[in-house]
């Protein structure tokens, strides 16, 4: 299986190269990428043939809002106008400007 397999689910340890960043949707891994700094999350999703719906790409709009599962996409010091802190608390992060750190696990659905 290479790195950018698409059909493993969370039960099966796929075969990975650490750092990854991993998109999930509930269970099901559909897809994996390694992490490169300084890569958006939308980018990290391209790379991975991963849809991660964007609009403005700027943080405004919230269409790419994403789950954060595991790992650290750090937010900015003020939030964007497409994420707010109950966002934030169940693990909300916006796609087109969040940029990881390092390994991530991202389900692609919105929190709640
Ligand atoms: S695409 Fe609008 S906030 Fe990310």
């Amino acid at each position: 299986m290479s790195a950018n397999a698409v059909t493993a689910t969370l039960d099966v340890d796929p075969v990975t190269v650490r750092p990854v960043i991993r998109f999930l949707q509930g269970p099901t891994l559909l897809g994996q990428t390694p992490f490169v700094p300084g890569k958006t999350l939308v980018e990290h999703a391209e790379e991975a043939g991963v849809d991660i719906p964007t609009n403005c790409t700027s943080g405004t709009c919230g269409a790419c809002l994403v789950s954060l599962v595991y790992g650290d996409v750090p937010l900015p010091e003020e939030l964007p106008p497409g994420l707010d802190d109950f966002l934030v608390e169940e693990g909300g992060r916006l796609g087109c400007i969040g940029v990881p750190n390092g390994d991530v696990d991202i389900d692609i659905r919105p929190p709640l």
